[in-house]
C-alpha cells in the first residue's frame, strides 16, 4: 500500500504572510500522518506568478517536508491562460520550473498511474499547452493495466461536464471536452484538484472527484459563486494498493479558519481571491 497526502493552496509567501501561522499545523498533521508521497495541489505561494522569492521560498518549505513532494502549479504560482496582467507564459512557467522542477508529471505506484497536470495551460494557447497533451495522451496509453489518478489545480469542471463556461473557477470548456474524453476512453479512476479552497467528494460515471481543501483560508460567499463543497480547510489522505483506493478528507488539528474576505485587500488587492 502506498499513502499519498493531498494538500492544496497553502498561498504562502515571505512577505505577505497573512496564512503563515497555517503551515506548522499542517507540518504536524505531515509528520503524523507519515505519507510516502506527498501531492501539492497547486497556489503554493501568494503571487509566485510576478514574485520570485515566493517561489525559492517555498520550494524550500516543501524541501523541508519529511516524503518527496510532487506539485502542480497553481493561477498563483504561474499566471492564469490569456489573464490581462497575469498570463501564464515562458518566462513564468520557467521561474517555476528552476525551481520545483516539470510541472506536470507521472508518478508509478503500487498498480496505479498518479499523473498531475499543469492545468493553468488548459487554454493558454501556449506551445507548451499542445506540448503537454500529447505528453498526456502518450502516458495514458503506456499505463497498461495499471489505473489511472489525475492531480491538477482547476477542476474539469463545477456542476457537470457537459456545464458552460465556469470562467475563473474550472478548465474551460474546449480543453474540458478533450480531457473528458480521453478520461473516459481510459477510465480514469481519479480526479483530485485544489483551486476552490473547499471540500468535496463526488462519484460521476465510475471517476471519483474530489476537492481538497486548502490549508491555508477559506473563501466567502461574496467571492465565490454558490456550488457544491464543504467551506473548510484540511488535507486528504489517499492509501493506493493494486486492487484499489481509500480516499478520506480529513481535519487538520490546529488550523485556523482564516477567511481571505479580511485580508482581500492586502494579499490581493485588485484580483481575484481563490
Ligand atoms: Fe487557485
Ligand atoms: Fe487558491
Amino acid at each position: 500500500m502506498a499513502r499519498v497526502l493531498q494538500i492544496s493552496d497553502t498561498h504562502l509567501s515571505p512577505t505577505k504572510r497573512h496564512f503563515v501561522e497555517n503551515w506548522a499545523p499542517l507540518r504536524a498533521f505531515i509528520d503524523e500522518m507519515r505519507p510516502d508521497l506527498i501531492i501539492h495541489t497547486g497556489d503554493v505561494t501568494v503571487d509566485g506568478a510576478d514574485q520570485d522569492e515566493d517561489i525559492s521560498h517555498c520550494a524550500e518549505l516543501l524541501s523541508d517536508l519529511p516524503a518527496p513532494v510532487l506539485v502542480v502549479p497553481g493561477n498563483h504560482d504561474v499566471g492564469e491562460p490569456l489573464h490581462p496582467h497575469q498570463p501564464v507564459n515562458g518566462e513564468r512557467l520557467a521561474r517555476w520550473r528552476r525551481h520545483f522542477g516539470e510541472d506536470f508529471w507521472s508518478r508509478d505506484i503500487e498498480g496505479w498511474r498518479l499523473i498531475g497536470l499543469n492545468s493553468m495551460l488548459f487554454g493558454s494557447g501556449e506551445a507548451d499547452e499542445a506540448r503537454q497533451f500529447t505528453w498526456l495522451e502518450q502516458a495514458m496509453r503506456d499505463a497498461g493495466p495499471r489505473q489511472l489518478a489525475w492531480f491538477l489545480h482547476r477542476p474539469l469542471f463545477i456542476g457537470a461536464p457537459g456545464e458552460g463556461d465556469m470562467g475563473y473557477w474550472s478548465v474551460s470548456r474546449e480543453p474540458r471536452a478533450r480531457l473528458m474524453t480521453l478520461l473516459r476512453q481510459h477510465a480514469v479512476a481519479l480526479v483530485a484538484s485544489g483551486h476552490l479552497h473547499k471540500a468535496h467528494d463526488d462519484l460521476r460515471d465510475g471517476t471519483r472527484y474530489i476537492w481538497g481543501p486548502s490549508s491555508g483560508f477559506v473563501v466567502g460567499p461574496a467571492l465565490q459563486p454558490e456550488m457544491a463543497g464543504t467551506c473548510r480547510l484540511g488535507a486528504v489522505v489517499y492509501d493506493f494498493d493494486g486492487k484499489g483506493m481509500t480516499a478520506e478528507i480529513k481535519d487538520v488539528g490546529g488550523l485556523k479558519t482564516l477567511w481571505i474576505d479580511d485580508v482581500i485587500h492586502e494579499v490581493y488587492p485588485p484580483r481575484q481571491a481563490a
